[in-house]
């Protein structure tokens, strides 16, 4: 089986990788339009259009499921390339708002960029099924990542600047809406202690289960629309040491 994932930059990976966990055998091709990241700031009808761009590149490479790991994108652009394309589309946005709902009492925050809190998306499906819903964008995040300090004294001040209106309002799920902030993950639960963190990426993994058969070569094709500053960087930080470029089956970038 062929699944295409996509996202504006180099984030994504954090769903390659939990897929590629739970799917050793399938084959991935990633596009990470880091030409035009973030999306986060942009309009809905840009990240529409890009959006609709980076699939029709996947397409082209003949996959049989489309993963949206981007959750920008996912919270703008799902129905449009779900009526675009013939083969199923799945964004991260479901998946982590079922997950949320299985684990949470009724009280759940939603992080992500200004644009994904902006479109309501989680919020909306949240409200929808009874819980009661806090959301905060937190724009500083992907910088931070970017940046690789993913822990210490200024990842624990900024993770405190913005979470912190959680824990008086006393939730007990959080959902991370947005690629980047898996790599924050053991800061994020230090300062909430006790709360039930949701990666939208192993939810994402998981809800593939019922779309695809662990079948293939088991190959990684990475595009990246730009040869961006640190990009080999910022993949080994997400990759990790299990999934160094040179074990990748082929390594290509799109520039
Ligand atoms: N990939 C984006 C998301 O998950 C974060 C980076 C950006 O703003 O493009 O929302």
């Amino acid at each position: 089986m062929r699944v295409g994932v996509f996202d504006s930059g180099v984030g994504g990976l954090t769903v390659l990788k939990a897929i590629r966990e739970k799917f050793p055998r399938i084959d991935l091709f990633y596009l990470g339009d880091t030409a035009r990241v973030p999306y986060g700031t942009k309009s809905p009808d840009t990240v529409i259009r890009y959006s609709v761009e980076c699939a029709e590149f996947l397409s082209e490479k003949s996959v049989d499921v489309l993963v949206v790991a981007c959750n920008t994108a996912s919270s703008y652009a799902l129905e449009t390339l779900t009526s675009m394309l013939t083969i199923p589309v799945l964004g991260v946005v479901e998946p982590g708002v079922r997950k949320a709902l299985s684990l949470t009492k009724g009280r759940v925050g939603v992080i992500g960029t200004s644009a994904t809190i902006r479109s309501e998306a989680y919020q909306h499906r949240l409200r929808e099924a009874g819980v009661e819903v806090f959301s905060k964008a937190c724009p500083l995040f992907v910088p931070l990542v970017e940046e690789g300090l993913v822990e210490g004294d200024i990842t624990e001040r900024v993770v405190e600047f913005y979470l912190k209106e959680f824990r008086e309002k006393g939730i007990d799920t959080l959902i991370l809406g947005c690629t980047h902030y898996p790599l924050l993950k053991n800061t994020i639960k230090n300062f909430l202690k006790g709360t039930e963190v949701v990666d939208s990426s192993d939810a994402v993994a998981e809800e593939l289960s019922s779309l695809v058969e662990d079948e293939g070569q088991g190959a990684i094709e990475l595009f990246f629309t730009d040869r961006s500053q640190n990009l080999e960087g910022l993949i080994e930080l997400i990759l990790g040491d299990r999934l160094k470029p040179e074990i990748l089956s082929d390594w290509t970038h799109r520039v």
